[in-house]
């Protein structure tokens, strides 16, 4: 930049969160690291983290349930994770052929996952669900996506983007492309079939978000129950629909093998990203051999279909912090534990919530391992300004709490302190439910992330 005035006016005249949405559209990489989804007294900027605390710059330390958008399970900085890294970086990081970490990291994926036989690793979530449809297009020949309606975020992408309300920049073509069916309701999807046959190339949702896997009972009381995720195996199969897990938060939570294996279905396809390694970016669109190689180069003759080919897509340091977040998963027993301290974490929210009268309002719920919180109207509707009034109330007690995400590194003493935080910000809320919430709320409400306008 030539103008040194307007340098420095960027640099020392104004707070960070104006300085972040000069320079960066949205003021940050996600949208859900925004300005629109904290309270205003949140930090507008972080400096570092450490095991389940982040600091701001002035050194002002926060008990986080962010977690960095889930990436890191374990713990901010965790010392082995990081050592595997730092040797991959070591060893160069990104060689001219493929290398020995890459061949090490995809060996160890295919034999953790029974459906994978193959494994394309990228760095973000969007583009291993992008690559799985663009798979599923090419394998079936068709163009048509059924998308789950109520999970919240599959890819960046115009494929799922259009079929949100932020259309704007899409090709109406692109929207026309994507349909929607309902979780654990089969006949929505069994319906779209009916009304698209034979144009759906994919049935794409996440194993469970809000919701699990419903058991429906057999029909006449014949044969075993089976779950929603088994059902929608069963008509992917009869209709020729490539199946696709999207596992991107799943993944490592629920069980070493997946999700997939938790609720009994192998998918054709499936994903997996965020906390993989811990924070570092890696991402993977896996499945069944027959399906995956159609990116493959092996097969002297056949049509080509160009999948996933970028530059970094095996960095060395992050395909290693991916080893040694199994490694540690597994010496550790980390999934137990998230399932045991989101149990506990919901419980207390509950208990507190029910103790001043809030419980038609606030309430935790969902799989243990990944829950949510939920502030609702009278009527059911989301209630914004109580969950902003609820998230400022816990940062003005040293945690973040934007939604509930936590690690191996939140223990006891977290839960205690986050007890004790509850009890004061629920006491604020159940004040201004009565009272107004203009009266306790400093700042605007946090809005969607999904709205067609700012
Ligand atoms: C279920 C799911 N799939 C895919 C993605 C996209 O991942 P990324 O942000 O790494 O592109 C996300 C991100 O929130 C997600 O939650």
């Amino acid at each position: 930049m030539s103008d040194t005035k307007e340098n420095s006016e960027i640099l020392y005249a104004t707070t960070p969160s104006a300085r972040l949405n000069k320079v960066i559209p949205g003021g940050a990489h996600t949208y859900s690291r925004g300005d629109d989804q904290y309270p205003s007294n949140a930090p507008q900027i972080l400096e570092r983290g450490k095991g389940s605390y982040v600091w701001t710059p002035e050194g002002q330390q926060f008990l986080d349930y962010g977690m960095a958008l889930r990436a890191v399970s374990i713990g901010y900085a965790e010392p082995s994770i990081n050592a595997a890294a730092i040797r991959g970086l070591e060893a160069g990081n990104s060689l001219t052929r493929a290398s020995m970490i890459e061949l090490e990291a995809a060996e160890r994926l295919v034999s953790m996952i029974d459906s994978v036989d193959m494994v394309k690793f990228t760095k973000n979530g969007s583009t291993a669900t992008s690559a799985a449809v663009k798979l599923a297009r090419a394998y079936t020949g068709r163009t048509l996506i059924a998308r789950c309606a109520q999970h919240p975020f599959f890819s960046y992408d115009d494929w799922f983007i259009g079929s949100t309300p932020i259309t704007k920049g899409i090709p109406q073509e692109t929207i026309n492309q994507t349909k929607t069916f309902g979780y654990n309701d089969i006949d929505s999807l069994k319906t779209l079939i009916a009304e698209y046959p034979d144009k759906i190339a994919c049935v794409i949702l996440e194993p469970a978000s809000m919701e699990c896997p419903a058991t429906i009972a057999p029909p006449m009381g014949n044969g075993k129950p089976r779950n929603f995720l088994q059902e929608v195996e069963d008509v992917c199969n009869t209709h020729g629909i490539v199946f696709i897990l999207d596992e991107t938060i799943t993944g490592f939570r629920w069980d070493m093998k997946g999700a997939q294996h938790t609720y009994g279905v192998k998918p054709d396809l499936c994903t997996f990203g965020k906390a993989m390694a811990n924070g570092f970016s890696v991402a993977a669109v896996a499945g069944r051999r027959e399906i995956m190689e159609l990116g493959s180069i092996d097969k002297p003759g056949k049509e080509r279909l160009f999948l996933l080919s970028t530059t970094h897509g095996a960095e060395m340091s992050g395909l290693a912090a991916f080893l040694a977040t199994m490694n540690f998963l597994e010496e550790n027993k980390v999934i137990p534990h998230l399932w045991s301290y989101g149990e506990a974490l919901s419980k207390a929210i509950n208990q507190v919530s029910a103790a001043h009268g809030l419980s038609n309002h606030f309430s935790a719920a969902g799989p243990a391992a990944n829950p949510y919180y939920a502030t609702v109207k009278d009527d059911g509707t989301p209630w914004f300004e109580l969950r902003t009034l609820f998230a400022q109330e816990m940062i003005k007690q040293g945690i973040l709490m934007p939604w509930l995400a936590f690690s191996y590194r939140h223990g006891n003493d977290e839960l205690e302190r986050t007890r004790v935080a509850l009890d004061h910000a629920m006491h604020i809320c159940a004040r201004a439910v009565n009272e107004g919430m203009d009266k306790y709320l400093a700042g605007p409400a946090i809005k969607p992330v999904f709205r067609k306008y700012n």
